[in-house]
């Protein structure tokens, strides 16, 4: 496919909630590129409401059926997370695009088969990472790669909401389609912003904890509505990541815990500056002949960064870029999960190398 090309793109999407309305839909709707000509959704009125919006686009309830009937480019996965490896390898091995919701998959071995259907595919796998399309983010990442921090050997990140359960009792807390709690759904945002701020490191070695005493109690907060009552899900996390290089991450997730207020930041330190982008505060720390220097830079905090991620994607599928996430960092940030999970199960830390 080139730039030149005559047609658009054509998407067919695999399930229509919350984030696909809010975020994907209107990323591939706005995108000169693309048009979405079938949806998939086990809920069918979902899916119906969905096609009534965007207008002449066929409705599926089978993911199976869409993928034998229609003529498509891409897949865009937006459904409960445990779909995500069989749906996109399924999509890969029929020779698609595919963009999928985060987290790649709720098991390294699996993400590792995502890898490896893409790269036998030739077709590009791209997993949203909303948040390194942020204005921030994009600053920070021309900061560090112009010197601005020297080699960043430590950091801290953590998206910790007093409230905010999403769905008690339906898929979300439920292990066997969610893979997890606040640490596979809001850790794979914050640990993937840190480790592409730091360039990647491979990770070597990871400790974690989970906790989970708010299954019963009162306190999820906004929720959305849902069926069920299973959660055997953690509720916190908290960890320490090695790299490679030498660099360090501490880790800190939750769904509900007695704190302040919600706390969502990455900092970090290097041998020439730091920095510190925590909730609506943005802060430069360097030294300018032997005095220390703070600086707020004006950059606006704007959107989540869907769109551009989605544009980022589309021009990775007509060859107009390089992709900048590559699935073998899906594998390392699943590696981590599970790895985190594993050394919450038995106490120790978990070497990865
Ligand atoms: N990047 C982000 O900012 C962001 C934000 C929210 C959610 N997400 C991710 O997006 C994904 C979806 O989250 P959501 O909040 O939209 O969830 P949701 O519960 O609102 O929607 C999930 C949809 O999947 C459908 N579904 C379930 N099983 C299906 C199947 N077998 N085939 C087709 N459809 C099926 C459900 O009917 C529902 O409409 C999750 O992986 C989540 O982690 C990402």
């Amino acid at each position: 496919m080139t730039a030149n090309m005559e047609r658009k793109l054509r998407v067919g999407v695999i399930s229509t909630g919350g984030i696909f309305r809010g975020a994907h839909m209107p990323a591939f709707l706005a995108n000169p590129h693309t048009e979405i000509v079938a949806v998939c959704d086990t809920h069918k009125p979902s899916a119906c409401a969905v096609a009534d919006e965007i207008g002449q686009v066929r409705v599926y309830t089978e993911w199976e059926e869409m993928l034998e009937q229609e003529e498509l480019d891409i897949i865009d996965i937006c459904s409960p997370n445990y779909l995500h490896a069989p749906l996109a390898i399924a999509a890969l091995e029929r020779g698609l695009h595919v963009f999928c919701e985060k987290p790649d998959a709720i098991h390294a071995e699996e993400a590792l088969r995502m890898k490896e259907a893409a790269e036998k595919s030739g077709k590009v796998l791209m997993v949203m990472r909303n948040n390194r399309y942020r204005s921030r983010p994009k600053f920070l990442k021309q900061w560090i790669a112009e010197g601005g921090a020297g080699h960043l050997y430590t950091g801290r990140c953590g998206w910790i909401r007093r409230k905010g359960i999403p769905g008690k009792g339906g898929w979300f807390t439920t292990k066997e389609l969610s893979g997890g709690g606040p640490l596979i759904d809001l850790g794979v945002h914050m640990i993937d912003l840190s480790m592409w701020l730091m360039g990647n490191p491979k990770p070597i070695a990871v400790t974690g904890a989970t906790y989970s005493h708010f299954s019963q109690a009162k306190i999820e907060g906004e929720s959305r509505h849902v069926e069920g009552n299973t959660y055997d899900v953690e509720d916190l996390a908290t960890g320490f990541i090695r790299f490679d290089n030498g660099a360090t991450l501490q880790v800190e997730v939750s769904w509900a815990s007695h704190i302040e207020e919600d706390d969502v930041f990455v900092e970090m330190r290097g041998t020439k500056g730091g920095f510190s982008m925590r909730n609506e505060t943005f802060k430069l720390f360097t030294d300018i002949g032997g005095q220390s220097v703070n600086s707020e830079p004006q950059v606006p905090i704007g959107g989540w960064g869907h769109q551009e991620n989605v544009n980022h994607f589309v021009d990775a599928v007509l060859g107009l870029v390089e992709p900048e996430f590559t699935p073998d960092q899906g594998v390392d940030m699943i590696r981590i999960l599970d790895a985190m999970y594993q050394s919450a199960r038995e106490g120790r830390e978990i070497r990865l190398d």
